[in-house]
């Protein structure tokens, strides 16, 4: 099994945790005895630096493995040709975007101040859903504080502790873990795969059961086969729940992701969830799908009930960038486009580039030591790339990663891919259709 899905249900959730709320309960609490030293100081130094010392022998193995990870300061304005941000339409700094989530700040707040449950829904939020819902082609939407909590949330919210999740192995980390975090049975079935969906739902029949599915994948870009899926979630009326986050804002007409594009929006049977983090330049999440399941989540989905609500600027640029695109609908041809470009411009010079089905395009690097000095030398010469090595990648194999950005000119494509080229290891130059997924490099 892959290590990015390995045994979802290794981890269940403490026992009791489900049914406490946030602080309206503190929990149980064992109260030990009359302690002399309180605070615990005047213990043994030793004893006291072995709680975490293990940490240390962690960042040794991630050391010799080449897989640390830092965090690098970032200036507000700098020459970098960005091509690592999910920022696919190119609208986080539009001054309308910018200028929205200012002046959602000023008159709502800095903050949300809390559960939306607790402290009221201004009408930003509630416009913001209104305008989602119609603009994807659904019934009713529910905005979360991230995509994350989205996702957790219809995992749990929908699925039942004796029911039964059907997971893609190419699913993202927060996919995973609402399937973790549901206590309900996961399978994970082979990436792309409908025929392997059925044959697991057809197995376990008489469940109440649901089939997860990223849109379009977070590290080679493809697409799900969501008909496939829809078919197989039909024949055994399993819901069908698609992760949108890199389908909306590019896929489907003008940008309306690709459930819309599966002519899936507004099913019965069917949920997507978005980030407004990537392509609305915002931040936070939400989930489209049938009002009585929007109604339900809003009474049992632990992470929209206990978390503070979205961030009113948030929901303020989120819901100016909604309208923008709208207006706008080339924006997202415009991210095909680029993302095509990029990929033609890559294979003709050798590399192995995954053919693109949205604004993601994926380059295979020999080890993950290679692939990131692969990208610090792209950074050296002005251009970030994503860096994408295990875990997070489903097979182990190490790739750079660039968002193809609605705004980039054709001389910034260009100039980005002659940079790759220029520093790409020797070893990953006419590996073009080495590998199982680079059979999906030709157009
Ligand atoms: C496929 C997918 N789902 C969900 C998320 C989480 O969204 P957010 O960053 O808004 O929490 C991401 C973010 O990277 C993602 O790529």
């Amino acid at each position: 099994m892959p290590p990015y899905a390995e045994d979802p249900q290794d981890v269940s959730a403490p026992k009791g945790v489900a049914e406490r709320g946030g602080d309206a309960d503190p929990g149980e609490t064992t109260v030990l005895g009359e302690a002399a030293d309180p605070s615990g100081r005047g213990a043994d130094p030793e004893a006291r630096r072995e709680a975490f010392g293990w940490t240390e022998d962690a960042a040794l193995r991630r050391a010799e493995a080449g897989l640390v990870r830092t965090l690098r300061p970032r200036a507000a304005t700098s020459d970098l040709l960005d091509l690592a941000s999910n920022d696919y339409l190119g609208l986080t700094h539009r001054a309308e975007i910018t200028e929205a989530a200012a002046e959602a700040a000023r008159r709502w707040g800095a903050g949300s101040t809390g559960s939306r449950l607790v402290t009221g829904t201004t009408r930003l939020h509630t416009r913001l859903e209104h305008e989602l819902a119609e603009f994807c082609g659904f019934e009713a939407a529910l905005v979360f504080s991230s995509g994350y909590t989205a996702n957790l949330a219809v995992l749990t919210a929908l699925s039942a502790r004796d029911g039964l999740i059907v997971s893609d192995a190419g699913n993202h980390a927060s996919i995973v873990d609402g399937c973790r975090l549901s206590r309900a049975e996961t399978a994970v079935v082979p990436h792309a795969e409908p025929a392997a969906v059925a044959k697991t739902l057809a197995a376990r029949p008489g469940r109440r059961a649901l089939v997860v599915s990223d849109s379009v994948f977070s590290v080679d870009g493809d697409k799900a086969p969501l008909a496939g899926l829809a078919a197989a979630c039909r024949e055994h009326a399993a819901g069908l729940v698609v992760d949108d986050a890199h389908g909306f804002g590019v896929l489907g007409d003008g940008g309306r992701g690709a459930v819309h594009e599966a002519g899936l929006a507004g099913d019965p049977d069917v949920v997507a969830t978005l980030t407004l983090s990537k392509s609305l330049g915002s931040q936070g999440g939400a989930v489209l799908g049938p009002a009585r399941v929007i109604e339900h989540l809003v009474n049992a989905a632990r992470t929209f009930i206990f978390d503070t609500g979205l961030a009113p600027a948030a929901a303020g640029g989120a819901l100016a960038s909604l309208r923008l695109i709208a207006a706008e609908p080339a924006l997202a041809a415009r991210a095909r486009t680029v993302a095509s470009t990029l990929h033609r411009l890559l294979t003709d010079a050798g590399l192995a580039a995954v053919r693109p089905d949205a604004a993601v395009v994926s380059v295979r690097a020999p080890g993950p030591s290679e692939a990131l000095r692969w990208a610090a030398d792209c950074r050296e010469l002005g251009l970030g790339v994503g860096c994408f090595r295990p875990p997070s990648v489903p097979d182990g194999v190490s790739r750079l990663r660039l968002t193809a950005r609605a705004d980039l000119t054709d001389a910034e494509i260009e100039r980005a891919v002659a940079t790759i080229v220029r520093t790409a290891p020797a070893c990953a130059v006419g590996t073009g259709a080495s590998t199982t997924a680079a059979a999906r490099t030709t157009v």
